[in-house]
């Protein structure tokens, strides 16, 4: 059985995603989420990005180990010194450098000649290779850049000592026998292929990344990059938990496999879901809420008198757990420290004071508390951003009779300022306030409610996208009130918003 490398970049790709950026405590809840899983490479960021994502990978490289980390860096030396200083304290490091190999990129992007681009990727090799020993070369748009010229600049970058070539298919325009065939011409094509290992990078423009990625270990890829649940820029990547298990599923097919722990699947995707905000479809494979479901009466008889009639994966292989019923108000902090260290998160002492007492209070309003519940509650602490706008109390008034009004009392930087404002029903009535106590003008781009678990007295989170100046930011709220829980997911957008304003944009 070949065994295919896992390079995970939720944390660098996924990141691109509109307004999934993650700051450096949530990147480390991921990274030793993904360790757990037992990805073979973790792309830890962009370093020369922003100063948040130099210290993320500096962090997560000194921090995790058993993993390779991996920092990004165009073809240029002063990425490539920040990057290798970035992973310099990692116990296995790797400097992931780039540059475009189409003629597109190079006529309107780069404004590059082929020698010139074929001159820089070797260079970039070389420099990165002072710093380390694992390198790996992108030809950014592979698949649309000439196969001949491709081919050169791999054999040369092999050359120069890149140890993984990776091909990206960055605009999701291939389609599976065409990657297929490219995989197929650069094994036979490059006379020093056997020196590197081919690594695929899919995007899902087309959703054809995942069967892009699976022809290419068909023909040849030992590596293949993706993110959990297939987040990344536009219509993502390929989502690695679907590769992992095509493959795990049809063995015999593709007679190959992954070190990865499948029993660790569904928390990561979990984790990652309530970090970013990105919302898991209920139809998406292996981790949708309806993955494993069975609703039609035929299949629901089939399935009961033998399972594999519907049902070709079983969910404890990805660690899908039944809803259960797990602590109430006479738990201590031990078992609520255990429970949730089984959901995925490691908090550091002061987040799991806070997140003790947030259960507890619940607890006096929620008969039954179920895992769900945990995690949202959970994940406002490891999410947390530094406050300049908080709540300190909502008084809402409104019904069949009377005009929605809202009071609102807030700490706006360390001074307590109240408003009262109408609106066209509760929640808008509360967004006029917080805007006008904040003096923020944002736009509202969504605003979606989700019930966890059922039952009226269900926790109910918000989750909100504001758009400022073009930067895009998701916040999330939970509450019993489902008004508080708004307004939380508003002020927490803010509150991002602001720090962003300090933060410059950055991206591929
Ligand atoms: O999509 C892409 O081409 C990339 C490269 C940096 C590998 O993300
Ligand atoms: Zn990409």
């Amino acid at each position: 059985m070949k065994i295919i490398k896992i390079f995970d970049t939720t944390l660098r790709d996924g990141e691109q995603s509109p307004g999934a950026s993650m700051n450096v405590e949530e990147k480390l809840h991921v990274a030793r989420q993904l360790a757990r899983l037992n990805v073979d490479i973790i792309e830890a960021g962009f370093p020369i990005a922003s100063p948040g994502d130099f210290e993320a990978v500096k962090r997560i490289a000194e921090e995790i180990k058993g993993v390779t980390v991996c920092g990004l860096a165009r073809a240029k030396d002063q990425d490539i010194e920040r990057a290798g200083e970035a992973i310099r304290p990692a116990e296995s490091g790797r400097i992931h450098t780039f540059i475009a190999t189409s003629d597109i990129h190079l006529q309107f992007k780069l404004r590059m000649s082929r020698d010139e681009v074929l001159e820089a990727a070797v260079r970039a090799v070389k420099k990165a290779r002072e710093f380390t020993d694992d390198v790996e070369f992108s030809a950014e748009d592979a698949t649309r850049s000439d196969w001949d010229f491709l081919c050169r600049v791999i054999e040369r970058v092999i050359d120069a000592g890149a140890t993984t070539v990776n091909i990206p298919d960055t605009v999701g325009y291939a389609i599976p026998q065409e990657f297929g065939e490219l995989i197929g011409y650069i094994v036979n094509r490059v006379p020093n292929i056997d020196r590197a290992v081919i690594s695929v990078h899919c995007h899902n423009d087309l959703g054809l990344a995942v069967a892009n990625s699976l022809t290419a270990v068909m023909n040849g890829a030992g590596q293949v990059e993706c993110t959990i649940n297939g987040i990344g820029e536009r219509a993502g990547n390929a989502a690695m938990e679907e590769i992992v298990m095509a493959l795990k599923t049809r063995p015999k097919f593709f007679e190959a496999d992954t070190r990865i722990k499948t029993e660790e699947i569904y928390k990561t995707s979990r984790l990652v879901s309530k970090i970013t905000g990105m919302v898991v479809q209920p139809n998406k494979a292996i981790v949708g809420a309806n993955a494993f479901a069975h609703e039609s009466g035929i299949h629901q008889d089939g399935f009961l008198k033998e399972r594999s009639t519907y049902e070709i994966m079983r969910p404890e292989t990805v660690g899908i757990p039944q809803s259960k019923l797990i602590l109430g108000k006479h738990s201590g902090r031990h078992a609520f420290k255990e429970r949730l260290r089984e959901l995925g998160y490691e908090l550091s002492p002061e987040e799991l004071d806070k997140a003790f007492a947030r259960f507890k209070k619940i607890c006096d309003q929620k008969k039954y508390i179920f895992d769900e519940d945990l995690e949202v509650l959970v994940s406002e602490e490891v999410k947390k951003v530094p406050e300049v706008f908080s709540l300190v109390s909502l008084r809402v008034q409104s019904g069949t009779d009377s005009k929605p009004t809202s009071t609102v009392v807030m700490n706006i930087r360390g001074q307590q300022k109240e408003t009262t404002e109408t609106g066209d029903g509760p929640v808008d009535a509360t967004y006029r306030a917080i805007a006008k106590l904040t003096e923020t003008r944002s736009s509202l781009e969504r605003f979606e409610v989700k019930g966890i678990t059922g039952g009226t007295d269900a926790l109910g989170e918000v989750t909100v996208t504001l758009t400022q100046d073009d930067r895009t930011v998701r916040g999330n709220g939970s509450d019993t009130d489902i008004i508080v829980a708004a307004a939380k997911a508003y002020i927490n957008a803010l509150n991002k918003l602001e720090i962003r304003k300090r933060v410059p944009e950055k991206g591929v």
